[in-house]
């Protein structure tokens, strides 16, 4: 019997999406509606060890410690089987062929604030797997298999400012080309949330969701033309138009999700009154209720300073541009 185990160790960052996925064309092989583009949030982290061991017989998934409820752990079980799957090569399919695993994850950033973690969370999950089972892939082989997990985990694993069109995403900036910053103001929120699995399979149930996809390209190819000249105004312009959009979607839907709170709309007053006395700040909203305040890094104190004293904000994160996903040695 082979007792070896196969382990690796793989960091990658979460992403804030300058232009929004909302929608599947495939929900099974989460094929998004439009392209998309983000940047990676290089100061919140998570860091995954897989390791398949031959002497467990089920596999094993905590988060920050914590073992991970049904509906999370089905999801890993399942990326792990997708991914042991091409290493049986001839035996496809069999992923019974593969040893359990222990899957511990841990992020810098705190969970359950609203800050997505399974685009980082699938992005080192799919590095670390593929690399404890010895399995050479390509970046774009590696963006597309993350995507199976969860869409967005295909944007964490690029470096820099991402563009995912269709099957898998590539960097169209690095990290360094525009020092943005990202000022997240976390509100508090009594409401239950909906996922975006959920809400990416109530998209089409709107009728606004044809106008927003058919001018996606026209966004797209705007924060991209923003982004090659660092051209603050114009991202402004066009990121808060394409959130805005994007949620207009979601309340439109059948049924209606509405994420914000009162405290989202404060931020958002807060953020345009800054940028009305010269300050360069704009906001994008995921799905929920807090406000991503893209600034530039000179800004970021009086961001900071001005959001903190609305109320309905309990916390302020902040992050930079960050880098690819990659393995980290084990010491
Ligand atoms: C609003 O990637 O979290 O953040 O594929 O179901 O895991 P799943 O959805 P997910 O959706 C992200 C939605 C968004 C917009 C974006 O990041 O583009």
């Amino acid at each position: 019997m082979n007792t070896q185990t196969r382990k690796a160790t793989a960091i990658a960052f979460p992403n804030i999406a300058l232009i929004k996925y909302w929608g599947n064309r495939d929900q099974s092989l989460r094929l998004p509606s439009n392209d998309s583009l983000s940047f990676n949030l290089g100061d919140l982290r998570t860091t995954t060890t897989v390791e398949f061991d031959p002497l467990l017989t089920r596999d094993e998934v905590s988060i920050d410690g914590h073992k991970v409820n049904a509906q999370a752990y089905e999801r890993v079980v399942h990326h792990l089987d997708r991914i042991a799957d091409i290493d049986c090569g001839e035996r496809r399919g069999l992923s019974e062929c593969r040893s359990k695993a222990r899957v511990m994850s841990n992020n810098t950033f705190p969970m359950g604030v609203g800050i997505a973690s399974s685009a980082s969370g699938f992005a080192a999950l799919t590095i670390a797997a593929c690399a404890a089972l010895g399995l050479k892939k390509s970046e774009p082989e590696l963006s597309s298999l993350a995507r199976l997990g969860s869409g967005s985990a295909c944007r964490s694993v690029p470096g820099g400012f991402v563009a995912w069109h269709d099957g898998y995403a590539t960097s169209i900036a690095t990290q360094s080309h525009w020092p943005l910053m990202d000022v997240i103001a976390i509100v508090a929120s009594r409401h239950k949330t909906v996922g975006s699995t959920e809400g990416h399979a109530l998209a089409d149930s709107s009728p606004f969701q044809a106008a927003r996809l058919a001018d996606a390209p026209r966004r797209l190819s705007l924060c991209e033309q923003a982004i090659a000249n660092c051209d603050f105004p114009l991202l402004a312009e066009v990121i808060e138009q394409d959130a805005l959009m994007m949620h207009s979607v979601i309340m439109t839907s059948q049924p209606s999700v509405i994420y914000w709170v009162p405290a989202t709309l404060s931020v958002i007053d807060a953020v345009r009154d800054l940028r009305d006395s010269g300050v360069p700040v704009a906001f994008t909203i995921d799905a929920g209720p807090n406000v991503h305040c893209i600034c530039e890094a000179h800004a970021v104190k009086q961001v900071k300073q001005a959001v903190r004293q609305i109320e309905g904000v309990t916390d302020v994160i902040e992050s930079g541009v960050g880098g690819p996903a990659c393995v980290i040695p084990h010491s």
